[in-house]
């Protein structure tokens, strides 16, 4: 098949993983026979730096014609959280301008890692979990004010809002263990309580296949850590989302493994790695880059419908995990770059008609399933 992919590797480290990402798409379409035309485009600081806006209206064409984004990371010290014009106004204006309001986060720990995590092994056999993130309303988009002796951001959810991501938590959860956790904070919040009300209705109305159960966000937080095998699919708003998905990398070893899909309306998904522009070992060639190609792995999966692709990326890097190349975070030496090769070179050691075992099952289907046709 022919694609058009927008690639925004940002700032930091996010070129660094993000070409090596590249590097994954393009082996995987010479070994599959597809033709994926990637486009480098300019985002958030690096944006700032060369004209002025962290998302130009030449990169926001460019991700509305594609098939998909391939995303890094943003921000850094360069540009403060003190600036009015910041790195990651680029990447908030993305997902809402192109209505990407459900960001899918799977946990899952690959037992070869178990050691990089400081959880307790026991805890964390079986985990097999996904985060389905609201991302573009919530505190993240609600009117901000700022006088010299008082800040305010207001938070909003409408119904229309809490209704379409929690049937992409249903979908989801459909083909996996049909249980659904959902977060809020009713016991304070206005909007939590609208929160917990749309949820339980559509769950009920629409997938009574599937058990749910209401957790508050602090004990949702504790829960991650003392029992991370019991959740499967956790459904929640936008800034307990972002929260809860950094604390439930530690489960996976590193913040630098987990992959994550941003999904609207259409097939048009932003693939980016959950993990910051770290700009502490940015330039070194060392930063993970397994994250982001299995974000290219959900790319192909849920934007382009290439399931049989998408495996073959997790299975190859898989197979890079279990051959012992690891980056610093892990534990290892290896660099990125040695790290995308590997995944390279288990991938092309399989003959393309194998199949292959995925970490992420096939059933989840394409990003229009999610959403009615
Ligand atoms: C994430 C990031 C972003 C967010 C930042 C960079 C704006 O932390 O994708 O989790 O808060 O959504
Ligand atoms: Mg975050």
């Amino acid at each position: 098949m022919k694609a058009r992919i927008a690639v925004l590797g940002g700032d930091g480290i996010g070129p660094e993983v993000v070409r090596e990402a590249s590097v994954v798409l393009d082996a995987v379409a010479s070994h599959f026979g597809h033709a994926f035309e990637q486009v480098e485009a300019l985002v958030g600081g690096a944006a700032i730096d060369a004209t002025g806006s962290p998302l130009p209206r030449g990169t926001l064409e460019l991700c509305r014609e594609s098939d998909a984004i391939l995303f890094g990371a943003i921000g850094g010290p360069k540009w403060g959280p003190e600036a009015t014009v910041r790195p990651e106004q680029g990447l908030l204006a993305l997902r809402k301008e192109l209505g990407l309001f459900a960001n899918i986060r799977p946990v899952t720990v690959n037992p070869r890692l178990i050691a990089a995590s400081p959880l307790k092994p026991e805890r964390l056999a079986g985990v097999d979990l996904v985060v389905v993130r609201e991302l573009t309303g919530g505190i993240y988009f609600g009117e901000k004010r700022r006088t010299a002796t008082e800040a305010f951001d207001g938070c909003t959810y409408t119904v229309d809002e809490i209704e379409r991501v929690v049937r992409v938590a249903g979908r989801l959860a459909r083909g996996r263990r049909r249980h659904i956790t959902s977060v809020d904070k009713a016991n304070v919040l206005e909007t939590s309580r609208l929160w917990r009300e749309v949820t339980a209705r559509v769950v009920a109305d629409e997938f009574p296949d599937c058990t749910l159960v209401h957790q508050l966000v602090d004990s949702c937080a504790m829960q991650l850590i003392q029992h991370p095998a019991a959740f499967d699919v956790i459904v929640t708003e936008n800034m307990f989302g972002d929260i809860l998905t950094d604390e439930a990398s530690v489960l996976a070893g590193s913040i630098g493994l987990l992959p994550s899909a941003s999904l609207g309306g259409g097939r048009l998904g932003l693939y980016e790695p959950i993990h910051g522009s770290a700009p502490d070992i940015a330039g070194r060639g060392i930063a993970n880059p397994y994250g982001t190609i299995m974000s290219a792995a959900m790319l192909l999966r849920f934007s382009l419908g290439l399931a049989r692709e998408a495996a073959a990326i997790e299975a190859a890097v898989a197979a890079a995990l279990d051959a012992g190349v690891l980056t610093a975070d892990l534990g290892g030496s290896a660099s990125t770059a040695a790290a995308g090769a590997a995944v390279v070179q288990a991938m092309l050691d399989r003959p393309p008609e194998m199949g292959t075992a995925s970490d992420f099952p096939a059933e989840m289907g394409t990003a229009s399933d999610f959403h009615e046709s």
